[in-house]
């Protein structure tokens, strides 16, 4: 029997939550928008043509902010394409995904749906093949109430109301050869600077997100960031991040500890970002977007997927459609740990993507909507997460991994309010075959009343949430729990994601 111990003290904090961690990430890419979140013949469609089936797992997701229109979409969008009467609606070739983009979905339709789902929107401009001014009228067209070219479109196209975007990107992985218009830090940071200085001259209240390297694994990480930074850092508020796991073969043991590169992730921009501050003498600091996370099986697609003749780029093809396991979402809610770990200096996260591509949330066209199992640990983890992110003594026995070394076996976070309240911990259990006792030292907490933990584990590690079988996965109540004087104990099942509330 493997043994781990925590210590939670309340006055130990990392720092509030914002709800902005728990934001997600809808891109016009293969069946998100269309068939995904849009579907008007299907029986569910409402007046708008929007799927409310998907509308209400969005809302018990519990997502706040959702980034749009992309992803690589978004740098070689033209943004008016989206807006006016439908039936005007330019087709285009998008270039990312080697699709078809009929438009029927943009911006002010978008805005609406996400008003359906309690959400909030976070616009990326396109910094690809547009610039400065393009990023202005999109600005101008969202925000401004009336009075000017593009307010009044809006208002002309019935939306009497501002969409009032407080979150921008400005473009996106702009370091990846992929790209639409990719560049060298040195110019990317020139265009980020103006287009963002020219963005805070008609609002500086804006939050502006600036690309970091498009992952850690780039050739230019770190150089790019300090680059960039250093150029853009008293008209920008954030620096992106963009990470994506996958087992590499069958070496589950490093990809249960993908948490551990997460967390090197955050720090090495971290410390970055407060290179830069020091060397500027700046009293500003830049914190980050972590505005695409997930496990994306990407050795799986490619080229595969990718249609190369021009004359028959599909409209919402099926693509990026991974189905999730059991251990996927153990891996998946230990990223969600680490982002809360770092609630300090990530005050915004986008979970890539939302429906369908890579996402928690499943639909067939005409036919019904489902929960991956990805899903549970971020609905749970979004409802349970208190105000605070707390810091804690965890000791606990390692393992090896291939990709970093000794991992501690367990990892965890608690949260709490600022004024009590209940206390969560989130935990996982990274052994592939032990159960692991957990201890909680809840001395510093005072009188524990009760406890109650659910747990995300099957016997079948691989097992997933399919159309045939949409509820083979669901998290379970776990009952192991012992409240002690002072301590709590639980048993953490093998590869197991839980969230154990003290009350
Ligand atoms: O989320 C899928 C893609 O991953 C996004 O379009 C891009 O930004 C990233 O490379």
């Amino acid at each position: 029997m493997i043994r781990a111990h925590l210590t939670i003290d309340p006055h130990f904090t990392i720092g509030p939550i914002n709800r902005r961690l728990f934001g997600s990430f809808v891109e016009h890419l293969g069946r998100c928008v269309y068939d995904g979140i849009y579907e008007p013949g299907h029986e569910k469609a409402d007046e708008d043509g929007f799927r409310t089936d998907v509308i209400e797992l969005v809302r018990e997701l519990g997502v706040s902010t959702i980034r749009y229109p992309g992803g690589n979409f978004v740098s070689g969008y033209r943004w008016e394409d989206g807006v006016g009467p439908r039936e005007e609606r330019p087709r285009r070739l998008d270039l990312a995904w080697h699709s078809t983009e009929t438009n029927q979905i943009g911006l002010d339709e978008f805005a609406t749906w996400t008003k359906k789902v309690e959400g909030e929107l976070m616009y990326a401009v396109n910094l690809g093949t547009r610039g400065i001014l393009e990023a202005l009228d999109v600005l101008e067209y969202a925000n401004l109430r009336s009075g000017t070219e593009w307010s009044d479109r809006r208002v002309a196209n019935g939306y009497a109301e501002p969409h009032d975007i407080r979150m921008w990107c400005l473009g996106n992985e702009m370091d990846g050869p992929w790209q639409l218009g990719h560049s060298t830090a040195h110019e990317y940071a020139q265009l980020a600077s103006k287009t963002a200085s020219a963005m805070k001259q008609i609002d500086p209240g804006l939050e502006l997100v600036v690309c970091g390297s498009s992952g850690a694994q780039m050739p230019t990480f770190g150089h790019w960031e300090h680059v960039v930074l250093s150029k853009t850092y008293d008209n920008v508020d954030l620096i992106s991040c963009h990470a994506y796991y996958e087992p590499k073969g069958d070496d589950y043991g490093s990809f249960l500890a993908s948490g551990v590169n997460m967390d090197r992730f955050i720090d090495a921009v971290v410390a970055t970002a407060d290179h830069v501050k020091a060397v500027r003498r700046s009293d500003k600091t830049i914190n980050i977007s972590f505005d695409e996370w997930n496990v994306w099986y990407q050795s799986r697609y490619n080229e595969v997927d990718k249609i190369t003749d021009v004359a028959e780029w599909p409209v919402a093809p099926r693509l990026l459609e991974d189905s999730y396991s059991v251990l996927d979402a153990v891996v998946f809610g230990s990223l969600m740990i680490s982002l809360i770990r770092h609630a300090d200096r990530v005050t915004a996260a986008s979970l890539a993507q939302l429906v369908n591509v890579i996402a928690p949330i499943m639909t067939e066209p005409g036919g019904p909507a489902w929960r991956q199992t990805t899903f549970y640990p971020f609905s749970l983890t979004s409802r349970l997460a208190r105000q605070v992110a707390l810091e804690l003594k965890l000791d606990c026995p390692t393992y090896a991994t291939e990709e970093y070394g000794d991992v501690p076996i367990v990892d965890a976070i608690a949260t709490r309010d600022e004024d009590g309240g209940p206390t969560t911990v989130f935990a996982v259990n990274r052994s592939l075959t032990d159960e692991v006792t957990l201890e909680v030292d809840t001395a510093a907490l005072g009188a524990v009343a009760g406890a109650e933990a659910v747990s995300l584990f099957d016997d079948d590690i691989h097992a997933a949430n399919t159309l045939g079988d949409p509820e083979r996965v669901t998290p379970r109540a776990n009952t192991s729990i012992e409240v002690g004087e002072g301590t709590i104990r639980i048993t953490l099942p093998p590869v197991s994601w839980t969230a154990l509330t003290l009350d």
